[in-house]
């Protein structure tokens, strides 16, 4: 089992921790949405990102801080993933999620999953229960009845709006211009990262992938080093976009590999690595914990559904660039 927790608890007056959390990056613009769309977001980032801070100002650990922030987002029909999630080619709804401990370096991951309620709970149980880091589609399935994570049934996850986008989808191909996916990524993967008061970091990132994808694919949120990355010597890394251009760069320890071997602060690193990202034609965001106490945001698109709180009382969510 890895050990996720201190043992020491530190002075409560004394707790720094800092929290980033987002809900994917994507071609959003003021006024995409109507002003009762922008506040739903908002009010289900502020309750995910309230559910992280919850756990870190009680002096929680960085990891119960990430999970608990991506489990509300999966359960929010608003985002892509868990409940929400888009369509694959076939018409049901596949999850991949990941989370990782930078203390550590434990990881676990889940691809491909069609009746876990919350992915990144399967996830965490990977990561605590077996020798694993990755399992995928029908043993991932098989897991998390095993391991006792909350089932759901299939239907659950498919919303009318989802459905929706997936039979566009399909009649485009049937009209012979549809594309292999659909790329437009103005829904994306949540994520999550934190630093805790015991100087650790985590994070967490779930997705329903993108719509009408097939033959099992799956994108980077359950590679670790492409969309999931915590190392303390680093910082925390969860990724939305391309999953594909993430996977070639392995952006989320490309970030950490710049910080430890150039000197680069989390900030500097992730500008640097989102640059490579549009080089190669991807488009996202990452966002990132520190053990310095940063925490924060880099992506290449006109918004990403984002927040971020720490212990001096910080507290933002945020839609679009600037
Ligand atoms: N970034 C999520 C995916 O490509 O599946």
């Amino acid at each position: 089992m890895a050990d996720t927790e201190d043992t020491e608890m530190p002075d409560a007056a004394n707790l720094q921790w800092s929290l980033a959390i987002h809900g994917g990056a994507g071609s959003m613009k003021p006024g995409r949405f109507s002003a009762e769309e922008d506040a739903a977001f908002i009010a289900g980032l502020a309750a995910a990102l309230d559910a992280g801070a919850a756990v870190l100002a009680g002096g929680g650990t960085a990891m119960d801080a990430v999970v608990a922030a991506v489990a509300v987002l999966e359960d929010d029909p608003q985002f892509n993933a868990g409940r929400g999630s888009v369509f694959a080619f076939e018409g049901h709804n596949e999850m991949d999620a990941a989370v990782m401990d930078g203390a550590t370096r434990a990881a676990g991951a889940v691809a491909g999953t069609t009746c876990i309620r919350n992915p990144v709970r399967a996830a965490r149980a990977v990561m605590e229960q077996t020798p694993h880091v990755m399992l995928s589609h029908e043993g991932a399935n098989r897991f998390g009845v095993e391991s006792d994570v909350e089932q759901a049934d299939p239907e659950w996850f498919a919303t009318p709006h989802r459905r929706a986008q997936w039979e566009e989808f399909r009649a485009k191909g049937e009209r012979g211009d549809g594309a292999w996916f659909d790329t437009d990524l103005k829904y994306g993967t949540v994520g999550a990262v934190a630093l805790d008061s015991h100087g650790h970091v985590a994070a967490a990132t779930s997705t329903g992938g993108l719509t009408g994808k097939r033959w099992g694919r799956v994108g980077d949120t359950p590679v670790i080093g492409a969309g999931t990355y915590a190392d303390d010597r680093g910082c925390a890394v969860s990724a939305t976009g391309t999953g594909e251009v993430f996977i070639r760069i392995a952006a989320a320890h490309e970030i950490n590999a710049r910080m430890r071997m150039l000197g680069e602060t989390a900030q500097q690193a992730a500008d640097a690595v989102m640059s490579e990202v549009g080089a190669l034609g991807g488009e996202g965001g990452v966002i990132f914990a520190a053990p310095d106490g940063s925490a924060g945001f880099a992506f290449n698109t006109p918004g990403m559904f984002r927040g971020r709180s720490n212990s001096e009382g910080l507290r933002e969510t945020a839609i679009y660039a600037g």
